[in-house]
């Protein structure tokens, strides 16, 4: 059996689309419809009462889209949020992103050490340590708050000198503590990849939670008989909404999913909340 139903994947902003990127490479025929509050972007500093009610407010307005499955990309949501998602939305399966990168921290560190880097919400969280210690207690658990990554992202420094600075500033301190494992919990991170990799050496392996998200989702849809028919060019078929949309981000949202990117339309998230909420 099949599901042609799009799958939900909100963020933040532009970040997410690095989930969207590994759900397409693994599923390409899946829709997805996808929302960036550009609008609001960063959550990462905000108090967990905020992060609450933005990410249920994206959530919702995603459910009302008919989507089969809902997925909340941006790590801080997944950190302070899931719970509160799950219990406010029943009509689909959540999932968020730090669950299947926990999971592959603790099926990939030999030296039981591993280190996650995320924004100040998602390290304060403890999320990644609560989540790989519930699946291994005796596994060390280093976070590291690295806040000046997302807006180097975001200027589209991937390579700047001042991001390998900032890069050795927050992760030198990681790697004298003998992890052999970095996880990206962030959903920006895994552009800076190459400057990340160079800093901390081939020694330690970097996993990236978009991909064992999007591993994730290919699971549960084949569990559940719901995976999208053969034949449909999943991207040309998926929706882009953001909460505000500039010439900066249309470029960015192309360099990462291609050229032929659909049309990235703005919507007005409080109108459609509370039309939700009446
Ligand atoms: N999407 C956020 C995350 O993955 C990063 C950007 C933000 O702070 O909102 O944690």
């Amino acid at each position: 059996m099949n599901d042609s139903r799009p799958i939900g994947v909100f963020d933040s902003g532009l970040g997410g689309l690095t989930v969207a990127r590994e759900l397409f490479r693994l599923m390409p025929n899946e829709r997805i419809i996808y929302l960036g509050d550009t609008a609001r972007v960063p959550y990462g500093g905000r108090s967990e009462e905020t992060i609450r009610q933005y990410g249920l407010q994206d959530a919702r307005v995603l459910m009302g889209m008919d989507i089969k499955l809902l997925i909340a990309a941006c790590n801080t949501v997944s950190s302070v949020a899931l719970d509160y998602l799950t219990r406010h939305i029943k009509e689909a399966p959540v999932i968020g992103v730090v669950q299947p990168g926990a999971k592959a921290a603790v099926l990939r560190t030999a030296e039981r050490k591993v280190g996650v880097v995320g924004t100040r919400a998602t390290i304060a969280s403890s999320s990644y340590a609560k989540a790989i210690q519930a699946i291994d207690p005796d596994i060390k658990v280093y976070g590291k708050a690295c806040p000046l990554f997302v807006p180097l992202v975001e200027e589209g420094f991937f390579r700047h000198d001042i991001t390998r600075l900032t890069a050795q500033h927050y992760l030198y301190e990681l790697m004298d503590l003998g992890i052999d494992c970095l996880v990206l919990g962030c959903t920006h991170y895994p552009l800076l990849m190459g400057v990340i990799q160079e800093t901390v050496g081939t020694r330690i392996q970097l996993l990236d939670s978009a991909l064992w998200t999007a591993k994730e989702a290919q699971d549960i849809l084949t569990r559940f008989e719901a995976l999208a028919p053969a034949g449909v060019d999943g991207l040309q078929e998926s929706k882009f909404l953001v909460t505000d949309l500039t010439p900066h981000f249309e470029t960015l949202a192309r360099m990462l999913l291609g050229q032929n990117l659909p049309k990235i339309e703005k919507i007005n998230l409080e109108e459609l909340t509370e039309e939700i909420q009446k």
